[in-house]
This record gives structure tokens, C-alpha cells and sequence, in this order.
């Protein structure tokens, strides 16, 4: 199966933040990635996290969402949507997949692969991020041990999508706080072809040992960033 990925839309009614992510015209971006998957056949897409960003307006915010839900469900194409640090300090869990109609990560297998989508928006007390925000660098994943013993536990190759980075190579401030002990599990591990990340924006791909680790390249300050990953060559991107 053919699969559809983009990362980091930052989606909101600004022109432009930071100096460089042009947060209003990722909608149009998102259109035209949809297009893309449709043509290439993709039967999933997943987005890695980021989808939207703050408007200064709660309802802005959820007007965005809708927007973002709408073009999502003209493209008829299933899509799962990981929750990054800009969603989850804007709406809750429950707010976030109530507006997008579903989307919500869970595992499953497609062509022998297992897609695995671990859940990062956690401070490293353990506490989930919420709407009330945070130190954006204060990230983790506190089921650490549930993951890696999901993986061992496995025979079943995997593939591995999350918002946050665990590739060493990645600026120390964008990795989880459990990066290193992530990364020498899955190395361990001898399942995982590829790790897709989001969230570190010029984007980023190296192999370290038997495993590929794609970071996307943000949608909001490229053109065409948008992907086409293959389950039946999963080691390749
Ligand atoms: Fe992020």
C-alpha cells in the first residue's frame, strides 16, 4: 500500500510566523498533497503532527480545524493524524479527533508491516500536554517499555511514525528526553525498517545502522513537502 505523509502544515489565518512559516497557505498546500496521494493511489495518509497552529482566537482555532477537517474528507482518502506539540497545546485529545471526524492513531498491520504510531506529547513528568501549553522542548514518551516490548515481542517488521525525534543526528532540543534509550531499543530490536518523524522543520534523512530515519521537512516553510511512502519497500523512502 501506498502511503500519503506530510508534517508541521502549522495551519492557522496568520501570513506568516517566525520569519518563515507560512502558516495561511497550508490549507492550498494540503489540497494540493491530497491531490498527489489521490493520483498516486495512496489508501492512507498520515499526517506527523502540527497540523494547526494558534490564531490568538480559540474560535479561530477551531474554524481552522474544521478547514483542515474539510479538506481531509474530500479527498476520501483514510487518514490518521499524530498529535505534535502546536495541536496539543491548542486542543485535547478528545477536542482535536471530535473536530477531525477520527483520524485517531492506532496500530495495525499493511503488507506484513506493522505501523506503529507512539504518542509524544507528554512532558518528561509523565503529564500529557494540554491547552494550558508548556516548554515545547520538555518532551517524551512515557510508554517507553510498553513500545520497545511491543516491538521485541513481535516477528513482524515495523515501521515507525511519530511527531517528535528520536534520530541522534537531530538538534539535541527537538528529541525526546528518552531519545537515546528509543533508539538503542529499536536498534536492538532488529524490527524497525524506518522511523518517520515530524517537528525538527529543514527536515532530515540518515541511516544509522538497519534502520532509515526520515525527518519530513515542515509543510509550512517548503513547497511540495508533501510524500509518498511504499509498505512493500519499507526500508526505502
Ligand atoms: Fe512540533
Amino acid at each position: 500500500m501506498k502511503i500519503g505523509l506530510f508534517a508541521d502544515a502549522h495551519y492557522s489565518s496568520q501570513e506568516l510566523t517566525c520569519g518563515k512559516r507560512r502558516n495561511r497557505r497550508s490549507l492550498g498546500k494540503l489540497r494540493e498533497a491530497y491531490s498527489y496521494f489521490a493520483r498516486q493511489q495512496c489508501g492512507l495518509a498520515i499526517s506527523l503532527g502540527d497540523l494547526i497552529d494558534k490564531n490568538g482566537s480559540h474560535a479561530l482555532d477551531v474554524r481552522c480545524l474544521e478547514e483542515v477537517s474539510e479538506v481531509i474528507a474530500a479527498s476520501g482518502i483514510e487518514t490518521v493524524c499524530i498529535m505534535g506539540n502546536h495541536d496539543a497545546f491548542t486542543f485535547n485529545r478528545e477536542a482535536y479527533y471530535g473536530i477531525l471526524g477520527g483520524c485517531e492513531p492506532a496500530d495495525r498491520t499493511v503488507d506484513g508491516l506493522r505501523l506503529m504510531f507512539p504518542d509524544t506529547c507528554f512532558f518528561r513528568s509523565g503529564e500529557r500536554y494540554t491547552p494550558a501549553g508548556g516548554d515545547w522542548t520538555d518532551c517524551f514518551l512515557p510508554a517507553q517499555d510498553a513500545f520497545l516490548s511491543a516491538l521485541s515481542g513481535s516477528e513482524t517488521p515495523a515501521a515507525v511514525f511519530l511527531h517528535h525525534n528520536i534520530d541522534p543526528s537531530v538538534p539535541e532540543n527537538h528529541r525526546l528526553y528518552n531519545a537515546d534509550a528509543l533508539f538503542r531499543g529499536i536498534d536492538c530490536s532488529k524490527k524497525v525498517k524506518t522511523v518517520f518523524q515530524g517537528h525538527y522543520h529543514p527536515g532530515r534523512r540518515i541511516r544509522h545502522g538497519d534502520v532509515l530515519y526520515v525527518t519530513l521537512p515542515a509543510m509550512c516553510e517548503n513547497e511540495n513537502a508533501f510524500f509518498v511512502f511504499d509498505t512493500l519497500d519499507p526500508g526505502e523512502m
